[in-house]
């Protein structure tokens, strides 16, 4: 995955590079940028769930990971230890990981959201909005080439289809994200299917199909045009032959 030098813009609202506060989850070895935006926003206030949280949760694993899941907010434990997916959810999502020989080191886990709801309650629009930026731009810099959307909430924010997750679940969608074409993978929450016999049976299935998943993550291909092959160089000791124009 190119990790070439991006730079990392700092929307208004939020502490410039180097404010303190820094999150558990800003130690991210090898993407600069990504380390300074989450520098950046260890101190954001876009949305009143600010006032509540203990501290931001930006996103945890492989800077450069291929394969990003996106969930939808933190709750309590991760709101305490600034890491994504560490309560009942995140301990399914490992296991469904080992499931398919990968490990949290290996992916990288963000959320939709990035502070905690109060009691956990579902996002609401106006903090989708607020955070939505925070979540491309972690795209932007990560690139991964699969994006398994976990849930409603994070499925409808990148997908931009109003169709949910009961209906998409399992089926692979090609979307651009930043200007880059990446394999869009919605599945069930783990939180939802941790109480749901079903829906973890179906949450398993779908996880065990993204080894196979096709690769995307190219840029969207130039249209390329054939040149016709240049005339071959004329044999030794004889002019070359001159090309009509017309
Ligand atoms: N549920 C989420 O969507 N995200 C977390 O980080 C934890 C639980």
């Amino acid at each position: 995955m190119p990790s070439g030098p991006v730079q990392s813009t700092v929307p208004s609202g939020l502490a410039p590079p180097g404010a303190p506060q820094e999150p558990a989850s800003a130690l991210l070895p090898g993407n600069d940028a990504l380390a300074e935006y989450a520098a950046a926003t260890a101190a954001c206030t876009r949305c009143r769930l600010s006032e509540g949280r203990t501290q931001v949760v930006f996103g945890a694993g492989d800077p450069h990971a291929e394969l990003m899941f996106v969930g939808e907010a933190p709750g309590f434990h991760e709101d305490r230890q600034g890491v994504p997916f560490v309560g009942q959810a995140g301990k399914l999502l490992e296991r469904l990981l080992e499931g398919i020989g990968l490990d949290r080191s290996r992916v990288y886990i963000a959320n939709v959201l990035m502070c905690r709801p109060p009691g956990n309650r579902d996002p609401q629009p106006d903090e989708i909005e607020a955070c939505e930026a925070h979540l491309f731009r972690k795209l932007e810099l990560i690139e991964p080439t699969l994006v398994a959307t976990l849930g409603n909430f994070a499925t409808k924010l990148l997908s931009g289809k109003p169709h949910g997750i009961t209906r998409v679940h399992g089926t692979p969608q090609d979307a651009t994200i930043g200007g880059r074409r990446v394999t869009l993978f919605p599945l069930f929450h783990p939180a939802a299917a941790l109480y749901t016999p079903r829906m973890l049976q179906t949450l398993e299935e779908d996880f065990a199909r993204i080894p196979a998943l096709p690769e995307r993550g190219a840029p969207e291909p130039a249209q390329v045009i054939r040149l016709p092959l240049p005339p071959p160089d004329p044999a030794p000791g004889r002019p070359a032959e001159q090309l009509g124009l017309f």
